[in-house]
């Protein structure tokens, strides 16, 4: 019998397409899979998972994969995975790095400019029809040039929106767990900052591009908003847990911070319901990478994981394999 690839969620068709010349593959409905339940119920069945960033692919659920050989994420982060059970159990865990790095960068770029322009509001307030008159003292928001942007997190994505910023005349500065190469820092003309807690208090705009895990978690809390100056924007692309989204809500309410871009949440898909009457805040539905083109690539290179490890490819010769044995 062929092989069986549960993919849990609608994905590129070109995707699916490449995935059916590997074996029979189910695709599940959109939101079919949320929960640890539903896939305890089948995943007893299939030989490879195409998983979404939003799939528990917990520890109970790798227990009952008799046949699993591999969990291929459609995502580059992975916290959405128990990566020790994976290990336990000899089943492999690919990611989707690389792919997404421009179109996040992009993206944050752009979301750097929505919410210091506060382009939201002023679009709400000419669909409401109050465009009456040109205003001089109308939606003022902070200049780029000149400003320092804290990054943290200095990973591809890092480095690559560094490089927009960059162009748009801003100082770099950068937290991340090592420090990046002399040539690197050079070309990025990005300078390292040991100490966060220095960075956030003199950062006009931090952005988070860290990956989620115990360390991270809750990164941002209400202290270190608090080192926050009251003019600064706070961005976050990278997972919602690593702000603690009260605290972030209590600080634009109270004006401790000049505004925020938010693209993913503490407790997603659902929003803390004083992030969503907060003022000055850009909130959006975790869309970095969605280009077709990243989409695209994101699904090829998890679907060629799933077919290295069914063909049983070495392997080291599966570049996105996070847990090789
Ligand atoms: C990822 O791949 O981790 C992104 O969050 C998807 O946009």
């Amino acid at each position: 019998m062929g092989f069986r690839i549960l993919v849990t969620e609608p994905i590129p068709a070109s995707n699916i397409h490449f995935l059916q010349t590997v074996g029979e593959v189910t695709v599940g409905e959109q939101g079919q899979f949320l929960t640890e339940e539903s896939l305890l119920e089948v995943i007893g069945h299939y030989d490879a998972l195409l998983c979404m960033l939003s799939t528990p692919v917990t520890s109970r659920v790798l227990e009952a994969a008799h046949q699993l050989k591999i969990v291929a994420n459609f995502a580059v982060g992975y916290n959405n995975i128990d990566i020790q059970a994976a290990h336990r159990y000899n089943i492999y865990v690919a990611n989707t790095p690389d792919v997404l790095t421009e179109s996040c960068a992009d993206f944050t770029m752009g979301l750097l400019l929505a919410s210091t322009r506060r382009f939201n509001k002023a679009e709400q307030y000419l669909r409401d029809g109050l465009f009456t008159q040109w205003e001089p003292l109308g939606f003022l928001g902070m200049e780029l040039s000149g400003k320092k942007l804290g990054i943290i997190g200095m990973g591809r994505i890092g480095q690559s929106f560094a490089k927009r910023a960059q162009a748009f005349g801003m100082g770099i500065y950068y937290h991340n767990r090592t420090k990046l190469t002399p040539s690197i820092e050079q070309t990025l003309q990005a300078s390292y900052v040991e100490d966060l807690d220095t960075l956030l208090s003199r950062s006009d705009v931090v952005s988070l591009h860290c990956p989620l895990h115990e360390s991270t978690h809750h990164l941002i809390d209400a202290q270190r908003l608090s080192l926050m100056q009251e003019h600064s924007i706070l961005l976050n692309i990278s997972r919602g847990p690593v702000v603690d989204e009260q605290a972030l809500a209590q600080a634009l309410h109270q004006g401790q911070i000049g505004g925020a871009g938010i693209d993913v949440y503490e407790f997603e898909p659902n929003v803390h319901p004083d992030l969503l009457t907060a003022p000055n805040c850009t909130l959006l539905p975790h869309i970095a990478s969605a280009t077709h083109e990243t989409r695209t690539a994101i699904g090829e290179l998890a679907a060629s994981a799933i077919a290295g490890v069914l063909y049983k490819k070495n392997p080291s010769e599966i570049p996105n394999l996070i847990s090789a044995f």
